[in-house]
């Protein structure tokens, strides 16, 4: 068997924000609100789902009207499952290093371990303006969530922290109780700039990409990994992947087809205007959303880029190529959340966990015949 340590692991993200996860008037059988958020959590963990993400939105883009606040979300569902780990996206800015370390470290203490966190760096300008907040460019706004991670690190894992940045200050600092997790709460970024690339590159435990297409995120991944050893420092891949799985391709194109026939253009035009405050922003132009079609922001993190659309024997045997690029796990969107979480579960993962199983087994023999 593969160790599960080996093993690639799977999050869904929480529809904690309401219109599904594609920006298109085709039938979505999901829902923003919590009674629904606990069923699918519950389906999640059974069928193999380690780990959540919540979304944080203080206000609406691209049709998301409703948007539930993301540390309480995370809370509410971890109080109703056993396993999973909910990761809380947390936006620098509206919030501030010692409110979050205190929070997520209660929230470890009250779920044994199981909250992580997403910090994300800020792409809705429109966002930032409504709530008052200052709106810095974009590499000065991974300069704060940079400064951030390294005081919720420092917060977390030393007994009296002292810390003077151009944005956060603290002086023997003592936090108690400290998280349950160590050294401290597992820390992911979302974005796929070169600022974005730096910051993991130095802080970070997981760096969190868009869908891509597997050129382009081996070249990401190829720097960041350069970049990483060079600081001396670990970090594990994420990225972002809309799955249609059905019996047949047809089927499954079929309703992609229908997902971008149905697309709520008005939405999409909007959201493709706020994007440009992101990675296409910066000078070399790269990062979520820079190359990005029409058909690609239908789904607003880039899923369909990454392919998993097809039968599950398709898209496990895709899953383990990404898997081979360096991918540690994959997050997932689905159309209908728990029949689709269901169906991931006893259709694609057996066949994900039986591939991989073969790899082991022909690289185990490769090497015993080398060293025979
Ligand atoms: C997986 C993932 C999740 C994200 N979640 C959020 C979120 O909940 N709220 C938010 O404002 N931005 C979120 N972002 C946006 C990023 O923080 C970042 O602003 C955006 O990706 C642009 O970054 P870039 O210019 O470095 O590519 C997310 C990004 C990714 C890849």
């Amino acid at each position: 068997m593969t160790d599960s340590k080996n093993q690639i692991k799977f999050a869904y993200w929480v529809p904690n924000v309401s219109g599904g996860l594609v920006v298109s008037n085709i039938e979505q059988r999901t829902d923003w609100r919590y009674d629904y958020n606990v069923r699918l959590a519950q389906a999640a963990e059974r069928n193999g789902f380690e780990y959540a993400l919540t979304q944080i939105r203080f206000t609406a883009g691209y049709g998301a009207e409703y948007q539930h606040e993301s540390v309480s979300f995370s809370h509410a569902i971890l109080a109703k499952t056993e396993r999973l780990k909910v990761i809380a996206a947390i936006l620098p800015g509206p919030w501030k290093p010692a409110l979050a370390a205190k929070q997520l470290a209660t929230i470890d203490q009250l779920t044994q371990g199981r909250i992580a966190v997403n910090i994300v760096s800020g792409w809705f300008k429109g966002e930032f303006d409504a709530i008052g907040e200052d709106w810095p460019e974009h590499d000065e706004r991974y300069r704060r969530s940079e400064e951030f991670i390294q005081c919720l690190k420092g917060i977390w894992s030393q007994e009296q922290f002292s810390f003077h940045g151009k944005y956060y200050q603290f002086n023997h600092y003592t936090l108690k109780p400290k998280p349950i997790q160590k050294p401290y709460i597992e820390i992911f970024q979302g974005g796929s700039s070169r600022a974005a690339r730096d910051m993991a590159a130095r802080v970070s435990d997981w760096y969190f990409t868009n869908g891509n297409n597997a050129d382009a995120l081996r070249e990401q991944i190829n720097d960041l990994k350069i970049k990483a050893k060079n600081h001396q420092h670990q970090v594990r891949v994420a990225v972002n992947a809309f799955v249609i799985a059905r019996d047949t391709e047809q089927e499954a194109q079929a309703v992609l087809q229908e997902i971008i026939d149905e697309a709520n253009v008005e939405a999409v035009q909007a959201f493709a205007i706020a994007t440009r405050e992101a990675g296409a922003a910066t000078k070399e132009g790269e990062g979520n959303w820079a190359k990005s079609s029409f058909e690609d922001l239908v789904q607003y993190n880039d899923g369909f880029k990454t392919n998993l659309i097809g039968t599950p024997q398709q898209i496990a045997e895709r899953i383990v190529a990404l898997k081979a690029l360096g991918i540690d796990l994959i997050l997932i969107g689905f159309l209908h959340f728990i029949e689709e979480v269901e169906y991931f579960g006893e259709k694609v993962l057996p066949l994900v966990r039986a591939l991989e199983q073969q790899q082991l087994s022909a690289s185990a023999s490769a090497s015993a015949s080398a060293s025979a």
